[in-house]
């Protein structure tokens, strides 16, 4: 097919503005898939992405359309993710494109998203065309739509189209506007073959399969590939396109987009930004935009069951193959045994490894506090990342301690200004600037540090806002900080599983909680045990666990031997389980109940 008749685009939008359904509408007016294959939303095909009305992986799928210049043209739709944590990965799938359909829920308007994802698809060039979708809403609001169309992104109102996935209306207009106003590929003139990787994916029987679009030149089975980042060579075993199904062609060719099935086997070596060319007559320059991803945020996973610990190391090794921003490896801990330190984007993206691993691998398991990457001076020596508070060196040796901080844009209704600059100010945060997006609504921008929103700065921002407010932010600077690390001491001895590290003036406050909530499940000891947090050396917060007074065999009158024998027994069973931390005998269950609240 003629190049000239190849668009490539995707949809992009705040959570839940109805990309999913969109989509699918689109599929389903092609023909793409029949109506009754649609029945579950398409594109989005994870369980887990169904449950949680996410998408986290981006699904690319061809169409063709019969437009009405009587032309038939070859659509790629790309799916791209919605959240903060997989921010690269959306901007990949961007630079795959060369136009954007930007869908706005017709009752809620733009959103931090909206405007986060307009501006990258502003950033890569490509042709944006709004839409304001769910216009079936009895709520929805096409005058407040148009006007912050116009006042926020800079669009004029009169280029929207007007849709609902739902209802089916304005889908030719898509279309139509798709095959009009979206450029055909570009720069597929350069001299050497180019294809750009933005997601991979990995089959137990292929190996990694690559998701890419080819720029310029073609791929094709049977010759040999080169990847630009690592200059890696690996034979092309299949190229083909998503129909949505994976369906085999003889080659890929400029602006097409599809998968690569090659020899490599681990996905770590196919980064998704990575360019793509021929080992025979390699490209000298990259396609623009590569990065290497790192994880930001860290937790240690712990099997509930000891005996589960070879169970969770499949677990996480086969998600690891899937995904390549994710990173484990084998620790121990004194609390919670043996387990793994795990590396994340971000929170979202903790929480769905944690699930999956639930779910998928059906291992019961416990994650310690979230942390991020910390970023340790010390007078002659290289700096040291630090992502787990135990490995914080000796506070005497260290000069300075930074963390990372991220850019937030938090959209609110004017009512809960007050509240918001509240919280911001708890977090540590700053608000550098105030823009007055329509009548009812502000944008904040602040700098707040990442360690802060790690754990309910979400929850609060929507509970203060009903719902209302929205928040997407990117990495800023590393700056530097009072920080300490806090170390909770069960009779005088640390609890590695819950040293944190901590701003100076917050520790007596977490501290304080922490003890409160341990001197409450670690149950009664025979002698005074004091629950104490602690800054190098100074104790910040302390509280007791309360005293042991019964024998547990005290009501059994000495009479019935088997029932006391029993009794006995079964405190045996408990005794072997528990966790010593010193003289005291802690049951694990204490250290979970304290974490998971
Ligand atoms: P993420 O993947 O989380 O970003 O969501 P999404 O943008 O893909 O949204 P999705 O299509 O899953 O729709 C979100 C919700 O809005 C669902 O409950 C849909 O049923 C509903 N919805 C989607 N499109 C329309 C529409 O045109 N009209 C109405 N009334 N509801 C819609």
């Amino acid at each position: 097919m003629d190049v000239s008749l190849t668009r490539n685009f995707c949809i992009i939008a705040h959570v839940d503005h109805g990309k999913t359904t969109l989509s699918d509408r689109l599929l389903e007016h092609t023909r793409t898939v029949t109506q009754r294959v649609l029945t579950a939303q398409h594109l989005d095909a994870m369980d887990l992405e169904r449950e949680r009305g996410i998408t986290i992986k981006s699904h690319p799928v061809m169409m063709v359309y019969n437009a009405q210049d009587g032309h038939a043209y070859k659509l790629n739709l790309m799916d791209t993710p919605g959240h903060v944590d997989f921010s690269y990965e959306v901007s990949r799938s961007l630079a795959a494109c060369e136009g954007a359909l930007l869908l706005i829920d017709a009752a809620q308007g733009v959103e931090a998203q909206t405007v986060a994802n307009a501006h990258l698809a502003f950033a890569q060039g490509l042709k944006v065309i709004p839409v304001i979708n769910k216009i079936d809403l009895p709520s929805a609001d096409l005058d407040m739509c148009t006007t912050q169309l116009e006042d926020i992104l800079m669009i004029p109102a009169e280029d929207a189209i007007l849709a609902s996935g739902k209802s089916g209306i304005g889908i030719v207009d898509i279309l139509e506007a798709v095959v009009k106003q979206v450029p055909p590929p570009r720069w597929h003139n350069h001299p050497h073959t180019r294809a750009l990787v933005f997601d991979s994916i990995y089959d137990a029987y292929r190996g990694v399969i690559a998701h890419a679009r080819v720029f310029s030149g073609s791929l094709k089975a049977g010759t040999q590939l080169q990847l630009m980042s690592t200059n890696t060579k690996s034979d092309i075993k299949e190229v083909g396109i998503f129909t949505p199904k994976m369906t085999k062609v003889p080659e890929l060719a400029a602006g097409d987009v599809g998968y690569i099935v090659s020899t490599i086997k681990d996905t770590a070596e196919i980064k998704t930004g990575d360019t793509i060319t021929t080992a025979i007559r390699p490209a000298t320059e990259m396609l623009p935009g590569y990065k290497e991803v790192r994880p930001m945020v860290f937790c240690g996973i712990y099997p509930l069951e000891s005996s589960d610990y070879e169970k969770l190391k499949a677990a996480l090794g086969r998600l690891r193959l899937n995904d390549a921003a994710f990173v484990y490896q084998s620790e121990s801990s004194l609390a919670l045994g043996f387990g793994f330190r795990c590396g994340f984007l971000g929170l979202l993206h903790m929480e769905i490894i944690q699930e999956r691993v639930r779910r998928e691998h059906d291992v019961e398991i416990i994650s310690t506090y979230p942390s991020v990457v910390y970023h340790v001076y010390q007078h002659g020596k290289d700096m040291l990342q630090v992502d787990n508070p135990v490995m914080l060196p000796d506070p005497g040796t260290i000069d300075e301690i930074r963390e990372p901080t991220i850019q937030a844009a938090i959209h609110i209704p004017n009512t809960s200004m007050g509240d918001i600059m509240s919280l911001v100010m708890e977090k540590r945060g700053t608000i550098d600037n105030t823009d007055t997006l329509d009548a009812t609504r502000v944008m904040l921008t602040c700098t707040l540090p990442l360690n802060e929103i790690l754990v309910d700065f979400n929850d609060r921002l929507k509970s203060i806002t009903r719902g209302y407010g929205s928040m997407d932010y990117e990495l800023g600077e590393y700056k530097a900080g009072d920080l300490v690390k806090m170390e909770i001491l069960i009779n005088g001895e640390p609890v590695d599983a819950f040293s944190s590290i901590v701003h100076r003036e917050k520790a007596p406050g977490k501290g304080k909680d922490l003890c409160e909530k341990l001197a409450d499940i670690i149950p009664p000891q025979m002698f005074k045990v004091a629950v104490q947090a602690a800054v190098g050396g100074n104790i910040v917060a302390r509280d007791n666990v309360r005293v042991m007074r019964k024998d547990v065999t005290a009501k059994c009158y000495g009479g019935d031997i088997s029932r006391k024998r029993k009794l006995l027994d079964k405190q045996k069973e408990g005794k072997k389980k528990m966790k010593q931390i010193g003289r005291v005998s802690i049951p694990p269950d204490a250290f979970i109940q304290v974490l998971k609240n």
